[in-house]
């Protein structure tokens, strides 16, 4: 590869990584057939242990996705949680409780949602069962023993699937509040194997709404990465 043509993809690159962005509010319109098959054919690129690829992925589109936003929506309010990944607010060091309450304060200002109004982020989690108004979702299940070796695989599956999505003008969401419904997901869809690791709301971006104008920051490289000689 010349020279030449490896800063032009250097600079492709800059732009479809640092370009990805979460989106939380999305337009009706479908992404065509074609393009979604050649979105999921590139994510299947993605490296995994041994090549094992323990992902399954469900996607979801026009009726069904009604349904299942339906079912969601209704185990919320029953609080029929069923996550097959444990959670709890413990698993975070400090500095990622900082970066996580200055992501919060950025996203739920924009939603112009003060920080102890608890009951409004609580609609705003609940609506946001509708997939952001994504016309489609995809569920990422991890196959196999479900170990954090293969979650880290599907993990890889996931960040190739937007980036994929990317490259075809498609933005996406990944909304780990959609895994807190494993069961509900299952039941809906007819899966019998895995667990479910992320939901990813996708289709394109309403670009006149305020919270897909949030930014978020990252920490400096040297906070995370040492390079030893
Ligand atoms: C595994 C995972 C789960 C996430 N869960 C949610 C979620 O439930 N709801 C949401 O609005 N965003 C969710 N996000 C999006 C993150 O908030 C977002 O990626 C992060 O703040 C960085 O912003 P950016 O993606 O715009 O660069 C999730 C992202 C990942 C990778």
């Amino acid at each position: 590869m010349s020279g030449l043509v490896f800063t032009e993809l250097s600079d492709y690159a800059e732009k479809l990584i640092r370009g990805r962005h979460a989106t939380r509010a999305f337009r009706p319109e479908a992404v065509p057939g074609d393009t979604m098959r050649a979105i999921f054919s590139l994510a299947g690129t993605a490296p995994s242990n041994s090549n094992a690829q323990p992902w399954r992925v469900e996607v979801v589109s026009g009726a069904r996705r009604e349904r299942l936003s339906d079912a969601l929506r209704a185990a919320h309010a029953e609080q029929r949680t069923t996550a097959d990944f444990p959670y709890s607010e413990g698993m975070y060091a400090p500095v990622h409780q900082e970066r996580r309450a200055a992501f919060g304060a950025g996203l739920y200002g924009a939603l112009g949602i003060g920080p102890d109004d608890h009951a409004a982020r609580a609609a705003y989690d609940a609506e946001s069962l509708r997939f952001y108004g994504a016309p489609h979702a995809a569920f990422l299940f991890v196959t196999g023993d479900g170990g954090a070796r293969l979650a880290a695989d599907v993990g890889a599956y996931m960040q190739t699937l937007l980036l994929a999505m990317a490259a075809y003008g498609v933005d996406s969401c990944p909304q780990g509040l959609l895994s807190f419904y494993a069961d509900t997901v299952r039941d809906e869809l007819g899966v019998d194997e895995g667990k479910l690791l992320v939901g990813i709301s996708f289709g394109y971006a309403e670009e006149s709404a305020p919270v897909n104008r949030v930014t978020t920051e990252r920490a400096a490289l040297e906070a995370t990465t040492t390079f030893h000689v």
